[in-house]
């Protein structure tokens, strides 16, 4: 019994540039007028939309194929989205004018590439031909440079409603032809569009990269930028075993920069908190290195009469207080400026937040403010740690791996940690119970209570 009346195919298969595929002759954008035509007309309960991979008419792309009535339609566009629901709604028939009515000629097309694909793989296999993913990955900094050049140039901003390179240059102060060679490198990446000599911004680069815009991220990537410059450091961090200097190590624009990637995150992660711990009987909250102070903020804002205190650096706390003024939270959340790793605590906190703070610290670190934490910690609270959290074997979660050589670069003697490790130390620090939660996203809790 199938569990859709209808089950609607469209291939996405991504090739090397140049290969003929659905995706270069616009299949997403099929995708997208499909989905969009489906919730419009009310049926996605009786529509269901799947993407799938290469069906072998590579040279006939769009291709798209319906069931249950397994039609092959090829060279679709999205202005053919409308008839092909409606014609299927209706009766079920295929358009006509969108199928290749030789189905023998169809097959023999499908079956051909199936054996020449193969093949290729065949003769790639026996040339000792470096795999594609390993490819991709080798040489994957040309275009996050690519786009980190143009965030730090500003180029989108310059790029406004559009210009010429010589335009953009001027307003950027840069040399024109370099100018050019980045912009069509951004075309290619379809992060601007080029019309004559014209470039404009795509929807998505006016929306994310451009001054003024209000979803602009480009100061809180400008951090992963900066960290580009650390990351140049690793071959040398990993002879050493510790952190490269840089010049500059650290700006006050870095750290403006810095608790702006903060708060890009920490906006999107702190309603998960919020629910996940819950605000029932807390009244009282620690914030260790609270950066932007987005999670004092939404506990805030989701308890009127709960307090946070955020202890942070003297050199960012007035960052901090511009987000919580802006937020309206002023009143609830009070800042202190310090040193977590040697300023008392207080006392009599339900919750102490350490949200992305365990992995710029050693593990003995991390220990001592665990213990600390445990003693500010009134009867019943948690201590909560969220992070990117290792396997006990710490060769994945992919993301967690990675990060924890971003804190090679960056800190000195900062990590990634696994569950076993946060599990003992809390244990160690005198936590009765010790629970992890998983969040959506890379980061989880770990929840130590005090009995
Ligand atoms: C990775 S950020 C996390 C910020 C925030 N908790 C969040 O998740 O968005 C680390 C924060 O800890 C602060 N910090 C670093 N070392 C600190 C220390 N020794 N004492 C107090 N705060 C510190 C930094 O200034 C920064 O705001
Ligand atoms: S890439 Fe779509 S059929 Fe081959």
């Amino acid at each position: 019994m199938e569990p859709f009346r209808f089950h609607l195919f469209v291939c996405t298969q991504q090739k090397p540039e140049g290969i003929p595929s659905c995706p270069a002759s616009g299949s997403l954008a099929v995708l997208q007028t499909l989905d969009g035509e489906i919730q419009a007309r009310g049926l996605n309960r009786d529509v269901q939309l799947t993407t799938c991979g290469c069906m072998g008419l590579c040279d006939e792309g769009p291709v798209m194929v319906v069931y249950p009535t397994g039609t092959w339609y090829r060279r679709v566009q999205p202005s053919d989205v409308s008839e092909i629901l409606g014609a299927l709604l209706r009766d079920g028939r295929p358009v006509e004018r969108l199928i290749w009515s030789d189905a023998a000629a169809m097959k023999a097309m499908a079956v051909e590439h199936g054996e020449k694909f193969r093949a290729a793989l065949a003769a790639r296999e026996k040339a000792g031909t470096l795999p594609d993913h390993m490819d991709q990955m080798i040489r994957g900094y040309m275009p996050s440079r690519c786009l980190l050049t143009a965030l730090e140039l500003d180029v989108f901003t310059a790029v406004g409603d559009g210009a010429n390179a010589k335009q953009i240059g001027t307003k950027i102060h840069a040399n024109a032809r370099a100018v050019g060679m980045l912009l069509n490198a951004l075309v290619a990446l379809r992060l601007l569009s080029k019309s004559g000599d014209v470039y404009s911004n795509t929807p998505e680069s006016a929306r994310f990269f451009v001054q003024g815009s209000p979803d602009n991220q480009r100061d809180g990537l400008l951090h992963i930028a900066n960290i580009w410059h650390r990351w140049s450091t690793l071959t040398d961090a990993v002879r050493r075993g510790r952190r490269v200097p840089i010049d500059p190590d650290h700006t006050p624009e870095g750290t403006h920069d810095f608790i702006a990637a903060m708060q890009r995150n920490a906006k999107d992660r702190a309603p998960h908190v919020v629910k996940a711990l819950g605000t029932t009987g807390v009244r009282r909250i620690l914030d260790l290195g609270g950066g932007s102070g987005a999670y004092s903020i939404a506990f805030a804002q989701a308890c009127p009469e709960l307090q946070c205190d955020i202890l942070d650096l003297p050199e960012v706390v007035p960052l901090t207080a511009e987000y919580v003024n802006r937020a309206g939270v002023s009143a609830q959340v009070s800042l202190r400026s310090g040193d977590m790793l040697r300023d008392d605590f207080g006392c009599g906190y339900d919750i102490i937040m350490l949200n992305a703070i365990c992995h710029m610290f050693s593990e003995e670190q991390n220990q001592d403010i665990f213990r600390r934490a445990y003693r500010a910690l009134a009867p019943n609270g948690r201590l909560v740690v969220q992070d990117f959290i290792l396997n006990p074997d710490k060769s994945g979660p992919q993301h967690a791996a990675l990060f924890s050589l971003n804190m090679l670069v960056a800190t000195d003697s900062g990590a990634s940690y696994s569950e076993v490790e946060y599990t003992l130390w809390m244990k160690a620090a005198g936590f009765a119970e010790v629970s992890r939660i998983n969040l959506p996203g890379p980061s989880g809790l770990i929840v130590g209570r005090v009995k």
